[in-house]
């Protein structure tokens, strides 16, 4: 799962100009290593796909899949808009320096408190996905004196070919609006002074595997948005990324071209997370003790379930190498976390060459939902996060390790 960022040389593995290994040495691990030059590429491959196809879409990332300060200024400076889910969020994006009108919120329980927060940042959008939303929110835009814009998120019945833990646009998810309530409410919509209907959204799941779906949903909204004159149609995020070797996957190129003729004479509006920052960034982890027992040997590292949950809550695949490479025979062994659960497993069948306690290991493809999912559980800090520069010239830590002082810190 090496790319342009994370390539061997001489056997070592190394991070744009630097060896991983020297990094995790000053830093320490567990440690998320980020390259912000993947990410900009990607931005930009995302970018330049739908530019290909005459499609002038607005980038919103979606913070959701990592929230890191230094990657939220690099993309801003990259002239991209970001898409957030909580109040939290909204104020990552602020903080980061977004100008509050190229923010995005979504979210199916959006606070009174998240509302007003919103509304009084004049964000520039939020996906509203329930009809009492609308309520509250016209009202809270009467009180500041604002009209809101806001895109009604559609669920378009549409069962995205994904995990089935991170699809979305079924009948029966709890995302979105039915079209019929969709249909009352753009009815209703003298009852809204406050309210600017100006879009619809939609966002069937995550690492999407076909285009025909995407494009099957594009088309319900659109022609919802075409009926109510609707200009701006947010098709929400899911560009997949490759975990393993051999992963076949569409394109952002193929999702433009598929998109393209569907949506002339609208604004688009994307918010990819996994697509940008999935195979920015990886895992560090050093080996603290083989176990030789059974039938089976395990390879226990300082990371766990507390630092990247995917494989053991999606069975996600996440490929494991090693920082120096040896030569040799490989055996295959499980690579499993400290955290006391049985689940608390990287990987059963990876294949190492004579592991060693003090070893290196990177869990790749790992940037995406893995720090934005890490927990205090077991009473274990959050790690370090190292961003590497655009240049690939510098790094910094962009988030210092927790320390036990963090993890009691509120307490009484
Ligand atoms: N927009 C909306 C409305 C979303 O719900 C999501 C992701 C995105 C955009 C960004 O999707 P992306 O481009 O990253 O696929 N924790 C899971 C993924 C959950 C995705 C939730 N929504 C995982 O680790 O696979």
């Amino acid at each position: 799962m090496l790319n342009t960022s994370f390539y061997y040389r001489t056997n070592s593995l190394i991070a744009d100009t630097f060896p991983v290994a020297q990094i995790a040495h000053e830093v320490g691990t567990p440690l998320y290593l980020y390259s912000l030059k993947r990410a900009l590429h990607n931005y930009y491959t995302i970018k330049e796909a739908f530019d290909g196809a005459n499609i002038q879409a607005h980038i919103h990332y979606s913070i959701k899949a990592n929230g890191n300060l230094a990657l939220l200024r690099g993309l801003i400076a990259a002239g991209a808009g970001m898409d957030a889910v909580s109040g939290g969020e909204i104020f990552r994006a602020i903080t980061a320096g977004a100008s509050p009108d190229t923010i995005v919120y979504a979210g199916v329980g959006k606070t009174m408190a998240e509302l007003r927060y919103a509304v009084e940042q004049r964000i520039g959008w939020i996906n509203v996905e329930n009809r009492d939303e609308c309520d509250l929110i016209n009202a809270i835009a009467g009180t500041v004196g604002v009209r809101q814009r806001i895109a009604l998120r559609l669920n378009p019945h549409i069962v995205a070919n994904t995990i089935p833990n991170i699809a979305t646009g079924h009948g029966g998810a709890k995302f979105g609006l039915s079209m019929n309530i969709i249909e009352d409410i753009l009815r209703d919509k003298h009852l809204f002074p406050h309210l600017d209907f100006a879009g619809i959204h939609i966002h069937i799941g995550s690492q999407l595997h076909d285009i025909a779906e995407t494009a099957e949903a594009v088309k319900i909204a659109r022609d919802l948005a075409f009926r109510h004159g609707i200009k701006t149609l947010d098709i929400g995020g899911g560009f997949p990324v490759a975990y393993q070797d051999g992963d076949e996957l569409p394109h952002p190129s193929a999702f433009a071209q598929v998109i393209a003729p569907l949506v002339n004479g609208l604004d688009v509006m994307l918010e990819p997370g996994r697509g940008i920052i999935a195979d920015a960034g990886i895992l560090v982890t050093e080996v603290q003790y083989i176990k030789k027992q059974d039938w089976d040997t395990f390879v226990i590292v300082d990371a766990g379930m507390t630092e990247l949950i995917r494989p053991m809550l999606y069975e996600a695949h996440h490929s494991i190498i090693p920082l120096e490479q040896r030569s040799g025979d490989s055996e295959r062994v499980q690579v499993v976390g400290p955290v006391c659960e049985s689940t608390d497993v990287f990987a059963r069948q990876v294949p190492l060459v004579n592991p060693q306690r003090g070893d290196l290991l990177a869990v790749m493809t790992a940037g995406a939902y893995g720090m934005a999912m890490a927990s205090n559980y077991n009473a274990r800090v959050r790690p370090a996060e190292v961003m590497i520069s655009a240049s690939g010239l510098a790094w910094e830590v962009a988030r210092r390790r927790e320390t036990w002082e963090d993890l009691i810190r509120g307490e009484v």
